[in-house]
């Protein structure tokens, strides 16, 4: 089977049976191995999709979500997420205060789209390509960030101040994984700003941008382009992900998230 990114991860199922009992820990063991999955059929409506998941562990049923998605589509006002605009890679959960596990990302409509992929980065490994002096100072330093989008998803005490987290969450028996948002780039309008505490801002640029390059390197990096009913499937703590600005008579995508349990 052939990988998703030239580093190894991703990988295409053609085709699930969501009614099987054993579908939800194949899942687990495949996105085990291979860090995110692209499943194409079997899954026509979100409420099957959302059970499917839930399955994987208890899923994010905060009040900004509706039976257990955020719809994503094009929006009329300020709020960038929710948005046409583009979203830099990031790992789901640093400005919600939520331990985001897993992210499903299902596809309602497509139609009519310019731009608009979402693009995942084999984030563990490309780590490995960036500059190792920059990985040392974000691991020592790790990240403060400020909430832009004022939409309700992000903790408001993280709008009125920049706010120190560690740029690495570890797990039990798992090692450290990076839970950060890249920085918009100049001229889009942004939903977080990152910088690096306690180093010349300089600096902090300079650690970001090499990051930016290993992350969006093309051997680590896959381009989704959409089609309806697509499950995208990531582990939280091994890839992150982004989005492409975009044009579009239709693009509604749906954001399920499942929390550590
Ligand atoms: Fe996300």
């Amino acid at each position: 089977m052939d990988a998703l990114t030239a580093s190894g991860a991703g990988l295409l199922l053609p085709a699930v049976d969501r009614t099987r009992p054993d579908l939800a820990a194949e899942l687990l063991e495949r996105l085990a191995v291979h860090r995110f999955l692209v499943i194409r059929g079997g899954l026509p409506d979100l409420p099957g999709t959302v059970e499917l998941l839930s399955a994987l562990g208890p899923i994010n049923a905060a009040s900004t979500r509706k039976d257990g998605a955020v719809m994503v589509e094009e929006h009329d006002d300020d709020e960038v997420f929710r948005s046409s605009a583009a979203l830099p890679l990031h790992t789901d959960g640093v400005l919600t205060g939520f331990d985001v596990r897993y992210v499903g990302i299902w596809c309602s409509s497509f139609d009519g789209v310019v731009g608009g992929r979402t693009f995942v980065s084999d984030a563990d490994r490309a780590l490995l390509a960036a500059p190792a002096e920059h990985v040392e100072i974000l691991r020592a330093q790790g990240i403060e960030v400020l909430a832009v989008d004022a939409s309700g998803y992000y903790r408001s005490e993280y709008s009125d101040r920049w706010t120190r987290f560690p740029a690495f969450r570890a797990r039990p028996g798992a090692g450290p994984s990076l839970a950060i948002g890249l920085p918009h780039g100049p001229g889009e309008p942004e939903s977080w700003r990152i910088r690096i505490p306690d180093v010349d801002a300089a600096l902090s640029d300079a650690i970001l941008q090499s990051l930016r390059l290993a992350l969006l390197d093309e051997a680590f990096t896959y381009f989704h382009e959409w089609r309806p009913g697509d499950l995208l499937l990531m582990d939280n703590d091994s890839v992150m992900h982004g989005r492409e600005a975009f044009e579009a008579r239709s693009r509604r995508l749906a954001n399920i998230q499942v929390l550590a349990s």
